[in-house]
């Protein structure tokens, strides 16, 4: 998810803080549950009503707005066809992504490309597809555009305020205010349409005020471009809103009353109010399942080694130094009796970076063989995750009636290595 390292605002919880905290986590996969799953680990069960709930909540908190859900935090088929018979698109960043969409049930005329730059190739796959709408943020990426999609709808990403976010995204992309209105003309002199505004608060972001901020700047560059005959057709919000892990987060409540009132202060309401939520509908769905592989004592530290790691599944932590928390449950008849203990948490690979979590709270009774579970870990886990030394991404699998018409029959092995489990 980062382009930059972790946010230096990192939360920094003591250690009886971490892991104690379990709010978000799904009732559908408790512990006797998640137990009953008789799946080789790892694994990623995610409960398809969770992400019915998110997506009811911030759509009933900001009515009319268009959820094009970015499929970058989990792009498994599944959830592709959970949102989508939900009522939301996508956002894509490939024309991998953009065929992923299509066999969810999308058209390309529904999608939204975001990623700022693109390869011309893919330009030109997903416009011949009938894709119409691209962001861009430089004089360079117009002109590809221009070449490679003559006439398509152009929005341009504004570089905001992300310092209140665990990973910042502005320092490898956005226009300033000046130079987006500027380059939003250019667009109309080249034979695009100049057609919206977005922007990107930074991935798990923790400060409501940093839409309001963003939302003002999309003010200054629509007040500009009204001045030269232009009104946008777009205003699209980006990501970033947060998911709970084990450091509370603003409610999305409190985020979209902030946004609406930022939304009336704008010069004109452009027709189109768009989001581009990953994390937030997905994060809390999903629960990724490890075996302790390995336990020892190192210089006096407990060492707890998992055949999960950073490279088939927790890349994030590894983003975050290990210094992130996800919330922790065990397999142990005793989780909640027995005494809690400090432990490194670590991954099967050979790579020292693989490691998770430092002074993570562990049962102390936990040993070899045993599973330990990790909440909120729905989002960013298996689209990252690679078979380094051998080591298998989760196998995915699924609760929650969700769409119950599009799930894989009960039991039934599917392509993408996805199960369907009742529980
Ligand atoms: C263009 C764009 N939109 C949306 C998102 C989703 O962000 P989040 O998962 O923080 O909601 C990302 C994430 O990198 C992104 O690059």
């Amino acid at each position: 998810m980062s382009d930059e390292g972790p946010s230096p605002l990192l939360p920094e919880p003591t250690p009886l803080q971490r892991h104690q905290r379990y709010d978000a986590w799904s009732p559908s996969l408790s512990i006797a549950r998640l137990n009953a799953i008789h799946q080789e680990t790892p694994f990623l069960v995610c409960d398809l009503d969770t992400i019915g709930r998110r997506y009811e909540e911030l759509t009933g908190l900001l009515p009319g707005l268009a959820v094009f859900f970015a499929m970058k935090s989990n792009s498994a088929a599944p959830i592709l066809r959970t949102i989508r018979s939900l009522g939301g698109s996508f956002e894509i960043a490939s024309v991998a992504e953009l065929r992923m969409a299509e066999a969810a049930g999308a058209a390309a005329a529904d999608l939204l490309y975001s990623n700022p730059v693109k390869p011309p190739a893919h330009i030109a796959a997903a416009a011949a597809a009938g894709l119409t709408r691209f962001a861009f943020d430089s004089e360079a990426e117009l002109r590809k555009l221009a070449e490679h999609a003559p006439g398509a709808s152009v929005y341009a990403r504004l570089r905001v305020a992300d310092d209140t976010s665990l990973f910042p995204l502005s320092q490898k992309f956005g226009a300033s205010v000046e130079a987006a209105g500027d380059l939003l003309l250019l667009a109309r002199d080249l034979g695009l349409v100049p057609y919206g505004l977005t922007f990107h608060v930074g991935s798990q972001c923790t400060n409501a005020m940093a839409w309001e901020r963003a939302v003002e700047q999309c003010a200054v560059v629509m007040r500009r471009l009204m001045r030269a005959g232009v009104r946008l057709e777009m205003l699209n919000l980006g990501g970033g809103l947060p998911a709970r892990y084990t450091t509370p987060v603003p409610g999305v409540s409190l985020i979209a009353a902030v946004i609406g009132a930022a939304l009336d202060r704008l010069p004109y309401r452009p027709p189109v109010l768009a989001a581009e939520p990953g994390r937030y509908l997905v994060a809390e769905s999903g629960v990724l399942a490890a075996t302790v592989i390995g336990i020892d004592d190192r210089r006096g530290d407990r060492w707890v080694y998992l055949d999960v790691g950073g490279y088939n599944g927790m890349m994030e932590a590894v983003q975050t130094g290990g210094r992130w928390h996800f919330p922790l449950l065990t397999s142990r008849p005793d989780h909640y009796r027995a005494a809690s203990g400090t432990a490194t948490v670590t991954g099967p690979s050979c790579d020292s970076s693989d490691t998770l979590f430092y002074g993570a709270a562990l049962p102390t009774t936990l040993g070899l063989g045993d599973r330990v579970y990790i909440g909120t870990a729905g989002a960013y886990t298996s689209s990252y995750a690679s078979s380094f030394n051998g080591f298998p991404p989760p196998t995915l699998l699924y609760v929650g009636a969700g769409p119950a018409r599009l799930l894989p029959l009960p039991g039934g092995h599917r392509s993408d290595r996805s199960v369907a489990v009742a529980v």
